[in-house]
């Protein structure tokens, strides 16, 4: 067994669990009026609600031992201070640096990081500018209207939640759009309607050699020269963001148009680097940069804040709460805010590809469970499709809810509505309806009726978080967004496990490529398995020529 497992403050955990399992979060309520005050926090103008948790006052004490255990506090000031944490890879793992708004050093090989970073920024702005403004001019002599981000994962989705997020503090007159799939419909579709002369292409990719990447990014240069025909116009349509400046140059992209980031950025924490881009020049640099000094605020409050009152912390303590004592499995983030679209799509990258490992740090097979499944979407649509399971299926899966007090928009009746059901959801799960209570309800007669009543009653005792904040800004989801990576990381310490590779993404991608030449004829194709050989030869009897 695992020293994790059989350490005292597992076994206090457990203990503590197999006592309060059954607890009521309704009685926890009605018997203490101070739970909201006791569970709840803030930073800046964003409030955190965990007073709806299956805890009581010795919980978070007995979470915390177990990160003390862990050695959590060391292990964050090693991330901060650019020890290689990423024990496989033998890298620092410094997103943080990206948005080290203070500028305070920060050695990796006992380089200083920053000067480069800020050089980095410093190129964005004047590109943003030139571009904004018009002066950044396409081969024909027109302005850049529309910016197209080719780029996969933390390259792709990153950056797209992040715009999309903000459109508010878009630009009307310079749209952004994202290709990341190599299904071509996502290329084609997205350069519908766009032209060549006012197009600007940014090919994201920390190593430049993404399969998924290259191939867009091909096709996008074919799209663009047809029009064009000369190569040296590329060089006004074409930039590079990436960690590898003979691969850019390779694929025929001037470097002085590279965007440079560096090996100690992980792809799924790329958006704070030139990553960003894409954002910046949809929102203006000043408004990304308020993006930078959001992350920052919580890289503060996650680094200096004792565990019992640190957001970040007490978000990855009751994960695991839940998914090591309680056996949930997946964790659901609710944003009510359609703007937030793609923020589940964007942690589900961001928890799954970091968390879901099962060797720890010694390279032995933990014997505890890891990553959890996130999923959701955004409220109320969730509302109209899973919130049944939550509320009465067989599967406890804790909530996030998320949303601004005010929105960007001011159409009557719709953010009111919206709100009653964002508190409203919570409170259900958490109080749920008793048989007396269904029958209150019911007629005589269907009060007899025992299938009626037992399928109206709701156990209740559901799990969640609440995040109420007052607008959704370019700072507060810089926050919102640095509180997730940091509570990624909590649970990574507590796991002993490295959240900063992704090595299980390698095995498909490989046998992906042996298989792209058994594509290329007609022959029969014995050499897989006889499923995989049927598939082949099945794919080459239906495609057309
Ligand atoms: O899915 C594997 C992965 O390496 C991600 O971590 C990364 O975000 C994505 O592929 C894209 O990688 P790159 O930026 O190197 O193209």
């Amino acid at each position: 067994m695992s020293s994790l497992t059989t350490s005292q403050a597992w076994i206090a955990l457990q203990a503590h669990y197999n006592q309060t399992q059954n607890d009521s979060l309704r009685v926890a309520f009605a018997n203490d009026p101070e739970r909201y005050n006791k569970f709840s926090l803030h930073l800046n103008d964003i409030l955190f609600d965990y007073s709806k948790n299956r805890i009581n006052d010795q919980s978070i004490p007995l979470l915390v031992d177990l990160a003390n255990y862990t050695g959590l506090p060391a292990k964050i000031e090693a991330m901060f201070t650019g020890e290689p944490i990423n024990t496989t890879e033998k890298r620092a793992v410094l997103h943080t640096a990206l948005r080290n708004r203070d500028n305070h050093p920060i050695y990796v090989d006992g380089i200083d990081v920053m000067p480069g970073i800020n050089q980095v920024l410093d190129k964005m702005r004047h590109f943003c500018n030139a571009v904004r403004t018009g002066e950044w001019k396409g081969y024909t002599g027109k302005r850049i209207t529309d910016v197209v981000n080719i780029g996969i994962g933390g390259s792709g989705l990153g950056p797209k939640m992040v715009s999309m997020t903000l459109t508010p503090y878009g630009s009307d007159n310079l749209l952004v759009h994202y290709v990341s799939n190599v299904d071509q419909t996502n290329i084609v579709e997205e350069l519908k309607g766009l032209s060549p002369e006012t197009t600007l292409f940014i090919i994201a990719s920390k190593l430049f050699s993404t399969q998924e990447t290259m191939i867009n990014a091909n096709s996008a240069r074919n799209w663009f020269l047809d029009s064009a025909k000369d190569t040296s116009a590329i060089a006004k349509h074409f930039v590079a963001i990436s960690t590898h400046t003979e691969n850019v140059a390779k694929f025929g992209i001037d470097t002085e148009n590279m965007f440079e980031f560096w090996d100690w950025v992980g792809g799924r924490y790329s958006l704070w680097s030139a990553v960003g881009l894409s954002i910046a020049l949809y929102i203006g640099m000043d408004n990304f940069e308020e993006l930078l000094q959001g992350a920052y605020e919580a890289d503060l409050h996650f680094r200096n804040t004792p565990l019992e009152k640190n957001i970040p912390a007490l978000m990855g303590l009751l994960g695991i709460w839940y998914n090591n004592f309680f056996e949930a499995r997946s964790y659901v983030l609710l944003p009510y805010d359609q703007s937030m679209r793609y923020f589940a799509d964007y942690f589900q990258q961001g928890d799954m590809e970091s968390n879901g490992k099962s060797v720890d740090l010694n390279g032995d097979k933990v014997d505890y469970s890891t990553g959890q499944i996130v999923w959701g979407q955004p409220g109320t649509n969730g509302q109209h499709a899973f919130f049944q399971l939550m509320h009465q299926g067989t599967q406890l899966v804790p909530c996030d809810f998320l949303a601004a007090a005010n929105s960007h928009y001011r159409l009557p009746e719709h953010h009111d509505v919206l709100i009653s059901n964002f508190l409203a959801q919570p409170e259900a799960l958490m109080r749920g309806k008793t048989e007396e209570e269904v029958k209150q309800a019911l007629t005589h007669e269907e009060q007899h009726d025992a299938v009626l009543v037992a399928s109206k009653v709701f156990d209740g005792n559901r799990p969640s978080n609440s995040f109420l904040f007052e607008k959704m800004t370019p700072k507060t989801l810089g926050t919102l967004l640095a509180f997730y990576e940091h509570k990624i990381f909590v649970q990574g310490v507590v796991w002993n496990i490295n959240s900063f590779d992704q090595m299980g993404v390698e095995l498909g991608k490989i046998l992906a490529n042996a298989i792209l030449p058994e594509l290329k004829n007609d022959a029969v194709i014995k050499s897989h398995d006889c499923s995989t050989n049927a598939l082949i030869n099945a794919y080459k009897k239906l495609r057309q020529p």
